[in-house]
């Protein structure tokens, strides 16, 4: 018989494959590990063809991790550090993406988890997934920053003997900062554009570090720029104000108060990039073009990301003074982030759907349908 596998020994995640980058891990960390990272970097040629001027576009695929989106890379960190510490819980508010992410780590690991949700505003798949890796689910009668508020009001208290696996959880954004690693890896340099979708700016704040880490390490010659676009209905940072009931079809990104949006000033600042908006519309249909053109389905919130580039590209617009993508050199690599999975919210999906009409079980009926005749 065999010996039992090590749980470490087919283990390529972000702490083993990026531990010399996480200064936090330590020898006495226990890694919880879901393999996660290493998502692919896809060249998008249509994209490519609509950016123009020879650029390349390349879309990082953050729906390719443990439970399809960005989340795990810093769910890994947090949750490894939450049970060295020897917590009895972890604890995050979400508007989906995390509590999915913070339940599978929790799972893993064997504490429990529990996740306060916006009531009512959760897509479907994500509240599957908190429920089938056991979370205890609580929804509040309130917004993501109502929940929000609460869970940091529980974590301040040390008697409850929880850790909170919120982006405000500095391990989170030392997991995230990984992607940016992971780009220059594969491009030979850091993109000269890096369109986001932001929320509450945990991503940005981490793309940045990542970004500057590499630079500062010599493995990085240039640093890029950030095109940060939120929905037009939740666009605390465009706006410069608290968003106090935010609106959108893209959940994942229904945020009024970012928690890091400091941090997101210092990144669109330091990177010379841009924060702007998208509509819903735009939204949805970038999300559909991406699945029928490129075959590529990501929820919505990450199709705001590839929303923004085709406005930034559009002819029919006025071009905007503070776009990244103006005087972009000829041939430069333009990255996307697609930050989770289409199929967590099936709803927005549907919404595309068409009728669906069934016919006799017969090859001519099958002919007729596809119009073979
Ligand atoms: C799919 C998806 N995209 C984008 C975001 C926004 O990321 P951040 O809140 O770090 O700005 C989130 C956050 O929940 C998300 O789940």
């Amino acid at each position: 018989m065999s010996a039992a596998p090590s749980s470490l020994a087919h283990d390529h995640g972000v702490i083993t494959r990026w531990r010399a980058f996480l200064p936090d891990v330590t020898t006495d960390t226990p890694v919880i590990s879901l393999n996660e990272g290493s998502t692919p970097l896809i060249h998008s040629p249509r994209l490519s063809e609509c950016a123009g001027r020879g650029t390349n576009v390349y879309l990082k695929y953050e729906a390719l991790n443990p439970t399809c989106s960005f989340k795990d890379r810093g769910m890994t960190v947090a949750v490894s550090k939450a049970v060295e510490s020897g917590v009895r819980a972890i604890v995050c508010a979400s508007t989906g993406n995390t509590s999915a992410s913070a339940a599978a780590y929790a799972a893993r690991a064997g504490v429990a988890c529990v996740v306060l949700l916006p009531s009512g505003k959760i897509a479907l798949g994500k509240l599957v997934q908190a429920f089938a890796y056991g979370a205890k689910v609580i929804s509040v009668e309130g917004n993501f920053d109502d929940a929000l508020r609460l869970v940091r009001e529980l974590g301040a208290d040390a008697s409850t003997g929880v850790a909170v696996v919120n982006s405000i959880n500095p391990h989170r954004i030392e997991g995230q900062k990984t992607a940016a690693f992971e780009i220059i890896e594969e491009l030979g340099d850091a993109p000269a554009v890096h369109f986001l979708p932001v929320g509450n700016a945990g991503n940005i704040t981490a793309y940045w570090r990542g970004y500057r880490e590499f630079h500062a390490a010599g493995r990085a010659k240039t640093l890029p720029r950030f095109a940060g676009f939120q929905a037009a209905g939740a666009a605390p940072i465009f706006f410069r104000t608290r968003v106090e009931d935010p609106k959108t079809i893209a959940t994942a990104i229904r945020i009024g108060n970012p928690a890091s949006w400091a941090s997101a000033d210092e990144a669109v600042a330091g990177s010379r990039g841009a924060i702007d908006i998208v509509t819903d519309a735009e939204i949805i249909d970038a999300q559909s073009w991406l699945a029928r053109h490129e075959g590529i389905f990501a929820e919505p919130a990450s199709a705001a990301s590839v929303a923004g580039l085709l406005r930034c590209v559009d002819a029919k617009r006025e071009p905007c003074a503070t776009c990244p993508l103006r005087n972009v050199p000829e041939g430069a690599n333009i990255v996307c982030t697609l930050t989770g999975h289409g199929l967590k919210d099936p709803d927005a999906a549907r919404a595309n759907l068409p009728a669906i009409s069934s016919i006799p079980a017969e090859l001519s009926a099958v002919r007729a349908a596809i119009g073979g005749g």
